[in-house]
């Protein structure tokens, strides 16, 4: 309903100066009338928002919605408003979809999500896409709630038992956008990386949950990549591959209270796959607590040459329950020992802090610094750190590393 209609619902009497203005357009009822309806409709305009439920778009609780939320999306881009694309409680099917940004002149486009979006149940149908779920060059884009259900279960049991099988799709991506925020949403057995973040810059996720098998190959929570500004907040993540990993060209991310686990930590890397390569930069990550995982913090890089670098990060305040690697640099990385030549990483460590480091390690090493003989880890500072395995102090071991040790630090640093 629009204001006016609204307006002359609550009014029967509006209705009739309404007509009679017609005949004598100056009384000053019309007059007052008009100004009623301008200011009810500016105030409207500055307070909520365009609502978009794709239900009005032809959407079907338990069938294939991508065409109508889709045209929802179409239709909140023309819009100069702040626009909500509403998605009510229930399944709706989903195929591949690409948000594009281009030629789009909103800046503030809110998906509210009570329901699920449901995946085809045919791995193959995502199989060869990249993205499930993809933004590309969005500008003001949130997403808050739902659940995003990829169904890569199917995939994943493919994998287990051959090996021609399709690589699988992610099940969110953000590509070059800028302003995004994702918020209280789930995100369930994704075929590869749950969420990632590419080419982005002023991204928030928060109170993101997100769940895969143990064993699942390559679902690594949230990736972010060549992006700057990122914050990952308040999230849960259990999965078969990384909680989180950050890829080249990557600065200024900064993540807090995470729980992790299953899974195999939060990773800065894998980085040296190529020759030419951006580096990281300013990262921290505080109050991560990881439960059972492979790894806790870890940088890892390809023993292969490569033009990248780390530099200053923190990791600050972390709990560790029986973590296999809780503090782990591994710049050997190279599976199967195929394509590295010269088997050490041209990746320059530096300036990494550990502080506030505590919990049980599932190893014997608690804190291993491999790094790489050409390009040694120097600047590196344990502070105030206490790991244990099996109830006895863990050890540390060092390679090619250089740094110092404050407060109490247990295992002793090896430097
Ligand atoms: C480091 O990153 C944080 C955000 O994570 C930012 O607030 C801070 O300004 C950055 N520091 C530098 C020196 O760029």
């Amino acid at each position: 309903m629009n204001q006016i209609s609204f307006y002359l619902l609550q009014n029967p009497m509006a209705k009739i100066s309404n007509h009679s203005s017609f005949h004598s357009p100056f009384q000053p009822t019309i007059i007052l009338l008009a100004l009623v309806i301008l200011i009810s409709h500016t105030i409207r305009r500055s307070h909520s928002a365009n609502l978009l439920n794709i239900l009005d778009f032809g959407a079907i609780r338990g069938y294939d919605s991508s065409q109508a939320i889709h045209r929802a999306w179409a239709v909140a881009c023309k819009s100069e408003e702040s626009t909500i694309v509403y998605i009510p409680k229930g399944r709706f099917l989903v195929q591949p979809i690409e948000f594009h940004g281009g030629g789009c002149h909103n800046e503030d486009i809110s998906f509210h999500i009570d329901g699920a979006l449901i995946g085809p149940p045919d791995y193959r149908i995502l199989g060869n896409v990249e993205s499930w779920l993809s933004f590309v060059e969005v500008n003001g884009v949130s997403l808050t709630g739902g659940v995003l259900y990829a169904n890569g279960e199917a995939l994943w049991s493919c994998k287990f038992s051959t090996t021609h099988c399709p690589v699988g799709a992610r099940t969110l991506s953000f590509r070059d956008s800028n302003n995004i925020r994702i918020r209280g949403l789930m995100s369930r057995n994704s075929q590869l990386f749950h969420i990632v973040i590419n080419g982005c810059k002023n991204v928030l996720v928060e109170e993101v949950n997100v769940m895969a098998a143990s064993n699942s190959p390559n679902t690594d929570g949230i990736h972010v990549e060549t992006s700057t500004h990122v914050t990952i907040i308040d999230s849960t993540i259990q999965t078969g591959d990384d909680c989180i990993s950050i890829g080249p060209g990557s600065y200024n991310i900064w993540i807090q209270r995470i729980r992790c686990g299953p899974g195999h930590g939060i990773s800065i890397g894998s980085l040296a796959h190529n020759m030419n390569e951006p580096g990281v930069g300013n990262v921290t990550v505080s109050k991560a607590i990881f439960y059972g995982t492979q790894n806790g913090l870890r940088i890892k890089s390809w023993a292969r040459p490569s033009t990248g670098f780390v530099y200053g990060v923190q990791f600050l305040g972390a709990t560790m329950h029986n973590v296999q690697n809780p503090i782990l640099i591994d710049q050997h990385y190279c599976p199967n020992n195929i394509n590295c030549p010269g088997q050490e990483s041209g990746i320059k460590i530096s300036n990494i802090i550990y502080k506030d480091i505590v919990g049980t390690s599932a190893t014997p090493i608690a804190i291993k610094f491999d790094c790489s003989s050409k390009n040694p880890c120097n600047g590196i500072r344990l502070e105030d750190v206490r790991l244990t395995y099996q109830n006895e102090e863990a050890k540390s071991s060092c390679e090619y590393a250089k740094g110092k040790t404050l407060g109490l630090v247990q295992p002793e640093g090896c430097f």
